[in-house]
């Protein structure tokens, strides 16, 4: 296995065409299992509001639940570059005061760097961040912290107008910085010209196999969250079935008398 991952390696990788594996996550145990299997991105990303949280989007959550689950992740993992997401209201108003909601996540998070959403419009904003020494991880494509603005969670740059304006977007975010791109929810052919065009690597969630990398939501993968999977989601485990199994179980014992045994009795 490698030595601790940085954006200069990730950016190694893409030039070797070494697959980038990401993966989001939120607490201690988790993350030693990303450092046990070698995972070389471990996102606390703002679908912490969806799948730990109970929210309906990722709006509600809050710069504090972002540190306290980076805490955790950081507790269990030396390997991973650590990626905290800034959330929805920590970044769009001001760059100074973004630069000090990152720099926060850094200092008292121990986040290694911040990923957040948007095209041109944020560019005075990562430069702040940049300044106060934070690498910024971009996030282009469906980018749900815009869900009133986009209409809901649909595929984004199907358009030609749209998917100029993405490439644009793309290209901007790298001249001004970032070490990596989130592509998400885009068809597989921008997904292909915008790794092509970039120097930086791209992690993709639903655009398609040529990103340099690929991240999903690791709820969603082991089977733990509910609710109807997005096309790109391919579910690796049934975790959610296999816990609800053991609770029957464990409730039936219970009921019955049959727990606890002798053998787990003092
Ligand atoms: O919050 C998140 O989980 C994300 C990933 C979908 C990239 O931003």
């Amino acid at each position: 296995m490698t030595n601790k991952v940085t954006p200069a390696l990730l950016k190694k990788m893409k030039k070797s065409g070494e697959p980038i594996v990401a993966l989001t996550c939120y607490d201690a145990p988790t993350s030693s299992l990303l450092e046990e299997a070698g995972i070389d991105v471990a996102l606390v990303g703002d679908s912490l509001g969806n799948v730990k949280l109970g929210y309906e989007n990722t709006l509600p959550v809050t710069l504090w639940d972002i540190r306290h689950h980076t805490q955790a992740a950081k507790r269990r993992n030396s390997r991973a570059l650590l990626v905290a997401d800034m959330p929805y209201l920590s970044y769009e108003t001001d760059p100074r005061e973004a630069a000090r909601n990152a720099g926060m996540l850094v200092k008292e998070g121990g986040a290694e760097a911040v990923k957040l959403e948007g095209g041109q419009a944020m560019l005075p904003t990562i430069r702040a961040i940049l300044k106060a020494n934070v690498p910024v991880m971009g996030h282009l494509g469906l980018t749900p912290q815009s869900l009133h603005r986009l209409g809901g969670y649909t595929v984004q740059g199907r358009g030609r107008q749209d998917a100029r304006r993405l490439f644009e977007d793309a290209k901007h975010l790298e001249r001004v910085g970032v070490f990596a791109l989130v592509l998400e929810c885009i068809p597989k052919e921008l997904g292909r010209r915008i790794t092509k065009a970039l120097s930086i690597p791209t992690i993709g969630i639903g655009a398609g196999p040529s990103c340099d990398g690929q991240i999903l939501v690791i709820d969603d993968m082991l089977g733990l969250s509910t609710g109807p999977a997005p096309k790109f989601l391919k579910r690796y485990a049934a975790l959610r079935t296999l816990a609800l199994k053991a609770i029957l179980h464990y409730q039936q014992d219970v009921k019955k008398h049959r727990y606890p045994s002798i053998e787990h009795s003092y």
